[in-house]
């Protein structure tokens, strides 16, 4: 059984999760009507990797006998003026949704709750891709600059990523 206090702490980071989905399916449908349908879907992707972490959170609070309890989700911002501009916003969100995390990770230590610990460590490795992506598209876009033919490729290779459900949920 879960104490109140993870059960509450991890409903908190479910509805991270889902404002992370929704802040990026804005970003989709942003970049979908500026006509960069490429960066359009990474960002389609990567709503569907936020819904998954949040399934992740759910499945747990199920298995532990906790109740799931799904709040409201904060409204999102509706428009970015760059596609840098769009994924600096992206890093400084998942470096928050990292100090979350590891908030979670500490409290499941104070609370000796090994396998809520277990559980995160998926999550903070998680964190360390989903950080590095964003920087290594931050460096690719500062390096092309006011460059249209370079967005243009930046584009056309955003739009070939694809969305694949983590193995841990294939698991459950
Ligand atoms: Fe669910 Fe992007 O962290």
């Amino acid at each position: 059984m879960l104490n109140n206090k993870i059960q509450d702490a991890i409903n908190n980071q479910i509805n991270a999760e889902f404002y992370s989905a929704y802040l990026y399916l804005s970003m989709a449908n942003h970049f979908e009507a500026e006509g960069l349908s490429g960066i359009a879907n990474w960002f389609k992707v990567q709503f569907k990797e936020e819904q998954a972490h949040a399934e992740i959170f759910m499945n747990y609070i199920n298995q532990r006998g906790g109740r799931v309890i799904l709040a409201a989700i904060e409204a999102v911002p509706t428009s970015w003026a760059s596609p840098t501009e769009a994924f600096k916003a992206t890093l400084e969100h998942e470096q928050k949704v990292t100090a979350s995390i590891n908030a979670l990770y500490t409290l499941a230590i104070e609370e000796q709750d090994y396998a809520t610990r277990d559980r995160l460590a998926w999550f903070v490795s998680e964190q360390v891709e989903e950080e590095d992506n964003c920087r290594q598209l931050i460096d690719k876009l500062s390096l092309i600059g006011d460059n249209g033919m370079g967005l243009y490729m930046i584009d056309r290779e955003l739009a070939t990523r694809t969305y694949t459900a983590p193995s841990i949920l294939a698991q459950e």
